[in-house]
């Protein structure tokens, strides 16, 4: 089979390019410039780096940005307010709180306190039930990322056998629910299986297309797939090789060797569904600043 790779950083790239240009013409025309604000608290390394990404990216997009860096023993009332202040910022299209947070902060009252018209990582439970609905709304970065996907590599999915490996809130749930949704990409006959799912093999031989989010490397082996299968591989994990400068690796889900040969479609790790995250969060900042998702 002649499988197609599905290059998520490049199309990330052709993404951001789009924004960029998009955002010229908004220049020009002296309209609305796009600006997202990022909070970072403490000093996480994965989230220091996350958000260097985001705002980068901002700029490469010609995007405002602002980034408020906070120590990890802010209160929570602290945080509360400069939410409460972020919410009220006229200029400021849309913002994120990276998580994790420290343990004192309770992540759940910090999502509900963002106004759903500013939230484009599409936590706050208003995105999510929007959603699920199938109103407009700002979808979660990965979930959007694999659509964009799906889409711009004109994959056929109506009428098809989704299963989605893994329930988190974050990816798998969504993506159960956007895939059964009646638009495209859609309206699919969705499996959602996690770990308490019995012979999962038997339901992923039965899929046209697989979305692996259940965070195991090489979990999904070529046995468990059939001919022809559309793999989208969400997996980031950290496996140890000496010989990397690191000393670890990133692998998917999915067994990429092997299952590469039984794909029509694939997602490699790194450089698949990763990439395609932070330019949902800027598709969503853009959406935001033209008030295109709530009026
Ligand atoms: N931490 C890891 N991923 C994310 C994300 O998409 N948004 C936020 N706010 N924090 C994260």
């Amino acid at each position: 089979m002649d499988t197609i790779i599905i290059d998520g950083k490049a199309l990330s790239k052709t993404i951001k390019e789009e924004l960029r240009g998009e955002v010229e013409r908004i220049k020009e025309n002296g309209g609305k410039i796009p600006h997202l604000g990022a909070v970072l608290v403490g000093d996480n390394p994965a989230s220091e780096s996350y958000v260097r990404s985001k705002v980068r990216s901002c700029e490469q997009c010609g995007f405002k940005s602002t980034l408020i860096r906070k120590p990890a023993n802010i209160t929570q009332p602290q945080l509360l307010s400069i939410i409460d202040d972020l919410n009220k910022d006229e200029d400021l299209d849309g913002f994120i709180v990276q998580l994790p947070l420290p343990e004192h902060i309770d992540e759940e009252t910090i999502t509900l306190a963002i106004n759903p018209k500013k939230d484009v990582d599409g936590f706050h439970p208003v995105n999510f039930g929007r959603m699920a609905l199938g109103l407009p709304s700002y979808l979660p970065a990965t979930p959007n990322g694999i659509m964009e996907m799906l889409k711009r590599y004109n994959i056929e999915t109506s009428g098809k056998h989704c299963v989605v490996v893994g329930r988190s809130n974050i990816v798998g749930k969504p993506m159960s629910i956007l895939m059964s949704g009646k638009s495209y990409p859609g309206n699919c006959t969705v499996t959602l299986t996690h770990s308490r799912t019995k012979d999962l093999k038997e339901e992923t031989l039965r899929a046209d297309i697989i979305i692996a989010a259940i965070g195991i490397p090489d979990f999904i082996t070529a046995d468990m797939v059939k001919d022809g299968v559309v793999i989208i591989d969400v997996g980031i994990n950290r496996v140890e090789d000496e010989t990397a400068k690191r000393g670890y690796r990133l692998k998917g889900d999915v067994d990429y060797k092997n299952v590469f040969p039984k794909a029509s479609h694939i997602t490699p790790v790194p450089g698949g569904v990763g990439p395609m995250t932070v330019a949902s969060l800027l598709t969503n900042t853009f959406l935001a600043s033209k008030n295109e998702i709530f009026d």
